[in-house]
């Protein structure tokens, strides 16, 4: 079958999303370099992107979200900026730590539940204009909507359609 006329196998949707993790990352490492702020992580899971972000950028808070924590022994957040419940209910209720001082936010609360996506983007759009610093980044496994944020295009290495990128203008 010709590759552009067959959807997608769960191992590639896998593959690609964390490959576009990836690079969204390391590209946001170096256009954030030069700004303060803090960063949050919404969406703990086995704490694989966490760990990422806190090798790449040790001296910042790194503000984290969950339900439940289920990360690897070795990927364990501060439990000072470990927040757990429902992100609806606790992030709004964190907000007063970092409002406006976000400068890397990654959401990836995403499942295979094309319904709950819809309801989690919805709730990753909602939620995080108010974080966001001037200038600050969101990436994101799911497309948000955010008016007044700039879309922005994947850097190399990162499949369009796989991970989303928007930015807060300055
Ligand atoms: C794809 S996993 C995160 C993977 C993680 N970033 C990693 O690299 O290991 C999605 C996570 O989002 C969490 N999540 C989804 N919706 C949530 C909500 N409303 N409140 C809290 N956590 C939520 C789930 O519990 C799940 O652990």
């Amino acid at each position: 079958m010709h590759e552009a006329m067959r959807t997608l196998s769960r191992l590639e949707k896998t593959l690609f999303r964390l490959q576009a993790q990836h690079a969204c990352m390391d590209w946001l490492f170096e256009q954030i370099r030069n700004r303060p702020g803090v960063v949050a992580e919404l969406g703990l899971g086995h704490g694989r992107t966490f760990d990422h972000l806190k090798r790449h950028l040790p001296e910042r808070e790194i503000y984290v979200f969950d339900f439940a924590n289920d990360a690897y022994a070795d990927c364990q957040p501060d439990p000072d900026f470990l927040i757990l419940g429902d992100i609806a209910e606790t992030f709004p209720a964190a907000l007063a730590r970092f409002a406006g001082r976000v400068a890397l936010a990654n959401s990836d609360i995403g499942s295979f539940d094309r319904e709950r996506n819809v309801a989690s983007a919805a709730l990753a759009s909602r939620l995080l204009p108010e974080a966001m610093a001037p200038g600050g980044f969101i990436m994101s496994d799911l497309p948000l909507t955010l008016p007044g944020f700039i879309t922005l295009p994947l850097p190399p290495g990162a499949r369009e359609g796989r991970y989303y990128l928007y930015q807060r203008p300055l």
